[in-house]
C-alpha cells in the first residue's frame, strides 16, 4: 500500500514520504481497514515533529483517525468483511490500509458520509466528555467555547447547544464566526476586534459564563478567570496557543470555581466502555439531526502535507480530511 510514512521527526513538509509501505495485518481482536478518508488533527503535527506525549516508533506511519470497510477481520473480531467502521488509533490513519484493534473501533453511523465519519469520534467525543462527564453542563447554563471554529471547538457548540446550554463562542475571523454561527452559537465574539472578557460579561448582564471550554489555553485560560460565574468551571482541553498557563490557586477560591482537566484518550486505558456507549448516544444524536460534523475540506490522500498546511496555517475550520 501507499502510505505517508516519517522516518525520522522533524517538521512534517521536510520528514514525510509519499511510499509504498508493507500491508498491515490484521492482529487477533482486531482489523484492517481500506482507508476510505483520513481526518487530521492539531497532535499530527506534534506526533510528526516528535512533540506529542506518545512518541511512534521509527519509521511511523501517523494519521490517529479514518473511516473505511474492514478486509481482514482477525481472530476473535467482533466485526466482519465489508463492515464500515471509524477506527482510532495512536497512528497508522494516513495510508491505504490501517490496522486497529477491536476496542479503538467503532460502527460508522448510517448515512454519515466517510469524510465526515473520520473526524467525528476524536472531536465529538471530547467535547461530549468535557461537558457531560467533567464540567456536568446544565439546561439553562451559559458555555464559552474558545477557538469555536476549530475542531473541538465546532462539536463543542453543536452538544452545548443539543444540551440546553446558551452558547458564547470565540474565533479570530469574521469566516469562522459564521461557523460558529452556523453550528447553533448564540452570541459570536471576534477576539481579535472585541475583549472576550467585557464582552461575555456585556451578554451575560455581568454574571460570566458557568463553563468555559478552553482548548487554546495561555493568556486566553488566564482572561476566562475574569469572565466565570460564581460557581463556574473552567474545561482545560489544549494548548493551541503554545502556552500552557499557570493560574495561583488563590483565584481559584476566590471565584468559587474549578478547573477541570480532560485528556479523552486517557479513557480508553481506564473506562473503554464509557467510550462505546458515548458513541452510542453521539450516533443518536446524529440520527436526530441535532450534531452535524463540519468539513472544510477533503483533500487527496497524496495532498497531506497541503492539507496539514491549513492546520498548521490556522486557514482550517471544522476538520481537514484526506481522502482516496
Ligand atoms: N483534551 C483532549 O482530550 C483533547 C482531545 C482532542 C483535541 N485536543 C486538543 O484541542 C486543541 C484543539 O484541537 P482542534 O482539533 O480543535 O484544533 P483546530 O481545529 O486546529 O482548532 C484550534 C483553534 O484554536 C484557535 N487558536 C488560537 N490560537 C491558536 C494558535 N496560536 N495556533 C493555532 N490555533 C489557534 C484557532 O481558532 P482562531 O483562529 O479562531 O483563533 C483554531 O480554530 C489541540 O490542542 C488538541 O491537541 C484535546
Amino acid at each position: 500500500m501507499k502510505a505517508w510514512r516519517a522516518h525520522q521527526f522533524g517538521p512534517y513538509n521536510d520528514v514525510l514520504q509519499f511510499e509504498e509501505c508493507p500491508d498491515p495485518t490484521a492482529p487477533r481482536g482486531g482489523v484492517v481497514i481500506d482507508v476510505h478518508a483520513a481526518a487530521l488533527n492539531f497532535p499530527d503535527i506534534l506526533a510528526i515533529a516528535g512533540q506529542y506525549q506518545v512518541k511512534a516508533p521509527l519509521p511511523f506511519v501517523p494519521g490517529i483517525e479514518a473511516c473505511g470497510v474492514v478486509t481482514e477481520a482477525g481472530e476473535g473480531s467482533r466485526f466482519a468483511v465489508g463492515d464500515r467502521v471509524i477506527a482510532n488509533a495512536l497512528w497508522g490513519a494516513f495510508g491505504q490500509k490501517m490496522e486497529a484493534p477491536d476496542m479503538s473501533c467503532f460502527a460508522a453511523p448510517a448515512g454519515m458520509s466517510d469524510a465526515a465519519a473520520a473526524g467525528f469520534v476524536v472531536t465529538y467525543q471530547t467535547s461530549y466528555f468535557a461537558l457531560e462527564y467533567r464540567a456536568r453542563l446544565q439546561p439553562g447554563e451559559v458555555l464559552l467555547v474558545h477557538g469555536g471554529a476549530g475542531g473541538v471547538g465546532t462539536s463543542c457548540i453543536q452538544i452545548g447547544k443539543a444540551m440546553g446550554a446558551t452558547v458564547i463562542a470565540t474565533a479570530g475571523s469574521e469566516e469562522k464566526l459564521q461557523v460558529c454561527r452556523d453550528c447553533g452559537a448564540d452570541h459570536v465574539i471576534n477576539y481579535r476586534d472585541d475583549d472576550f472578557v467585557a464582552a461575555v460579561k456585556r451578554i451575560t448582564g455581568g454574571r460570566g459564563a458557568d463553563v468555559i471550554y478552553d482548548p487554546v489555553g495561555g493568556d486566553v485560560f488566564s482572561r476566562s478567570t475574569k469572565c466565570i460565574a460564581f460557581g463556574g468551571r473552567i474545561l482545560v482541553i489544549g494548548f493551541t496557543s503554545g502556552t500552557i498557563p499557570e493560574l495561583r490557586t488563590n483565584r481559584i477560591l476566590i471565584k468559587n470555581m474549578s478547573v477541570i482537566g480532560l485528556f479523552w484518550g486517557a479513557y480508553q486505558l481506564h473506562q473503554p466502555q464509557l467510550i462505546h456507549d458515548t458513541h452510542e448516544i453521539l450516533t443518536g444524536m446524529y440520527a436526530e439531526s441535532k450534531i452535524e460534523p463540519v468539513i472544510c475540506q477533503t483533500r487527496p490522500l497524496a495532498q497531506l502535507p497541503a492539507a496539514l498546511d491549513l492546520i498548521s496555517e490556522r486557514k482550517s475550520y471544522g476538520k481537514v480530511v484526506v481522502a482516496g
